[in-house]
């Protein structure tokens, strides 16, 4: 098991916020570069999709969850790919699974016994609180489910901050709610804060967003919860990891990155991994400091190895789950 990123957060610095400024022009020109350079090499590629399957946040977030989607979840985090052709890639001992699994809170002890029937007893449960997606219950509520969610065994915690406050920068009042999660966490517990950046208006406001969570203690800041009109997008991504860049240079701690919301195919998720690499190095390529939250991806990318493996597409029932 790796060690997840800590974070335990700064004085909140509102200078440091209030100057930050990001050039929109040169951020798209930036994200663009990410998607239109030449693929990586085949056997690149089959290894870099083994290595984006380790960082899926595996989510089922519907309001019609049952304990049957949990159990099946669970079941293909510790299963994430067909043993054949791991074996066929020479990758059939290394225990490949998920980063964790992510459910609602009231799923998590479910969640926690799947995986144990699975095997999966090192996978981590994630469970998103504070009033999921859109963030408008009172913060006592929130603190609660936080609370539960942590007593009922959930590692990691997924909060929404309240878009709002951002739209309105009110920062201070954005450090306090986000401070007061990380202490509803307690101690091992990791915080992952959504901006909601489909939400947020600008890229310098998704930048601010980015530190003033960072300052307050977030242990990886998360774009989207897949439910704003505007998911994760590159250019978001690169505002968000450049604040991670920033935040490192200037406090020593590693704060982690979680796209999240319409991340479909493999090829997507290569682009991700390559922003990741290129701005932060590979140190940022671990599960400790990058998940992607998705549900469907790992479909796509466990076709895109067959194809590797086999030089064939799979039919539907050759490759089950989804
Ligand atoms: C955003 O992502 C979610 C989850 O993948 C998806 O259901 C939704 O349709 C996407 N929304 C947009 C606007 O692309």
């Amino acid at each position: 098991n790796i060690l997840m990123a800590h974070n335990p957060g700064i004085a909140l610095d509102l200078e440091w916020v209030e100057r930050s400024v990001v050039d929109l022009p040169a951020v798209n020109r930036r994200a663009a570069t990410l998607l239109t350079r030449r693929t990586v090499k085949k056997s690149w590629q089959a290894a870099w999709l083994l290595r984006a399957v380790t960082c899926i946040d595996l989510t089922t977030l519907s309001g019609d969850d049952t304990s049957s989607n949990v159990e099946r979840l669970c079941f293909k985090a510790k299963n994430p790919i067909r043993q054949d052709l791991l074996d066929a890639m020479g990758m059939g001992d290394y225990d490949l699974t998920v980063g964790a699994v992510c459910v609602y809170s009231a799923r998590v002890k479910e969640a926690l016994d799947a995986l144990k029937r699975a095997g999966g007893n090192n996978i981590p449960v994630a469970s998103v609180a504070t009033g999921f997606p859109a963030g408008q219950v009172p913060f006592e509520t929130r603190l609660k489910e936080i609370s539960m969610a942590v007593k009922l065994g959930a590692t990691e915690i997924d909060i929404v901050i309240s878009r709002e406050l951002a739209l309105t920068g009110k920062w201070k009042q954005v450090y306090d709610e986000v401070k007061a999660c990380k202490a509803a966490c307690g101690e091992g517990v990791h915080l992952k804060t959504i901006l909601g950046t489909g939400d947020l208006g600008t890229l310098t406001n998704v930048y601010k967003a980015s530190l003033v969570s960072m300052m307050a203690g977030s242990d990886f800041i998360k774009t989207s919860t897949g439910k704003e009109g505007v998911n994760a997008t590159l250019p978001v991504g690169l505002t968000m990891v450049r604040a991670i860049r920033e935040y490192y240079h200037k406090t020593g701690f590693k704060v982690g990155f979680k796209p999240a919301g319409g991340i479909r195919t493999a090829k997507d998720s290569c682009a991700w991994l390559a922003l990741m690499k290129e701005e932060l190095g590979d140190e940022w390529l671990r599960s400790d400091l990058f998940r992607i939250g998705a549900s469907s991806l790992l479909t796509d990318i466990e076709r895109q190895i067959y194809h590797f493996v086999t030089s064939r597409y799979a039919a539907a029932h050759q490759l089950p789950m989804a």
